[in-house]
């Protein structure tokens, strides 16, 4: 789709050593190249991950991997209620705050991950009952945290996965949660309504995962969150862009061209497109570490070449520099023992073909 093939998809599938050790160099020379004058030149998408607080803290070769390639941060969880909100009137802003620091301190943005969400809730907040409190609390989280990082957090993923998982072909509705059950869906309406408010110059997400691969859910979740957009832009609601998490899987080809049509459609909506979470699970692919390797760069290059077939994205994160610090094996950890490696570092810090794809799209002129 692409018009650019410097790196055909047939390379980053064929797996070869040689092709990965070029690959590898050419990401490690990208990595140094940070610290060149015009790097970060407007005209680059930027990269960003996530950023676990324990290692950025303890971790100096973490450190230096954050600063080396990426342009954008998000803390991992210090954001999520159940950290940053423990008890109704309690906030820890001390994860963010590393985060922020290390962001300016390095000339990097951060992002904020996420407002609200069904999961990662304290006790507290999953024992609300009725609209009021339901209400009052979500107000009260959202404008302490957006006006506390107002001018500093630029984009917000303000309501996190809205959507069920579709199963046997059923149509996406939105999902159960706290919210839904006390506010019905205008609690979508109204946190980004309070998100507005805080911080008028913000830019306000929507952020799903599930709408790429040639699986049962993805059609029926695009279609769901399509509708979701355009009931939201039809009420007024100050909805600013999409991120897609891009969780991809071994298991599934890339549905390229329902993912192009549908980041078209948001785009001609006038909605920005973020990816915001790539990595690649790799439990049920071989085990030997080029082929594996080489299917992980192959699904990220399918993806991004239908997204940016469609439009330029905001911004390419994913979840986790690292496969030293992803949260991948906790849902999807590889029968055979061997370490995951869903990530575009390798355990050792090693670029892997994956850098090479995700720098490759990159570093595209618009
Ligand atoms: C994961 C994180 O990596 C964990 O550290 C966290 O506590 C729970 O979930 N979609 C999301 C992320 O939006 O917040 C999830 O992160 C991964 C799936």
């Amino acid at each position: 789709m692409v018009g650019l093939k410097m790196l055909s998809r047939r390379q980053a599938l064929s797996g070869s050593a040689a092709l990965i050790g070029t690959l590898a160099s050419g990401a490690l020379a990208m990595g140094r190249a940070k610290a060149a004058p015009g790097f970060h030149g407007s005209q680059r998408v930027p990269y960003g991950s996530c950023v676990a607080f324990g290692p950025l803290q303890n971790e100096p070769d973490y450190r230096g991997a954050l600063t080396a390639y990426c342009q954008q941060l998000t803390p991992e969880w210090g954001f999520n209620w159940d950290y940053v909100q423990p008890a109704p009137s309690q906030f820890n802003f001390d994860f963010a705050d590393s985060v922020l620091a290390f962001a300016q301190a390095n000339d990097m943005t951060m992002r904020g991950h996420a407002l609200v969400w069904y999961a990662s809730l304290p006790d507290w907040a999953k024992d609300i009952r009725g609209a009021a409190e339901a209400e009052s609390a979500l107000t009260s989280h959202v404008e302490t945290l957006v006006s506390r990082y107002r001018g500093k957090v630029k984009t917000w993923h303000v309501v996190n996965e809205p959507l069920e998982d579709p199963k046997g072909g059923s149509a996406a509705s939105l999902r159960q949660s706290v919210w839904m059950q006390n506010l019905g869906e205008k609690y979508i309406d109204r946190a980004f309504h309070l998100a507005h408010q805080a911080d008028p110059a913000a830019e306000l997400l929507i952020n799903e995962y599930g709408i790429e691969s040639l699986d049962e859910g993805s059609t029926p979740k695009r279609q769901a969150l399509l509708k979701l957009v355009k009931d939201l832009l039809g009420r007024g609601v100050p909805l600013h862009g999409i991120g897609l998490q891009g969780h991809l899987l071994d298991k599934y080809e890339i549905d390229t061209s329902g993912t192009h049509d549908f980041v078209s459609e948001i785009r001609s909506l006038g909605l920005s497109v973020h990816i915001t979470e790539l990595d690649v699970v790799d439990d049920s692919l071989p085990g030997a570490i080029p082929a594996r390797d080489a299917v992980v760069a192959a699904r990220a290059y399918d993806f991004l070449d239908a997204v940016f077939a469609a439009a330029r994205p905001s911004m390419v994160g994913t979840w986790g520099i690292t496969d030293r610090h992803t949260w991948v094996p906790m849902y999807h950890k590889r029968a055979d023992g061997l370490i995951n490696r869903p990530l575009p570092l390798d355990d050792h810090y090693r670029p892997t073909p994956l850098w090479s794809v995700i720098n490759y799209f990159c570093q595209q002129i618009a």
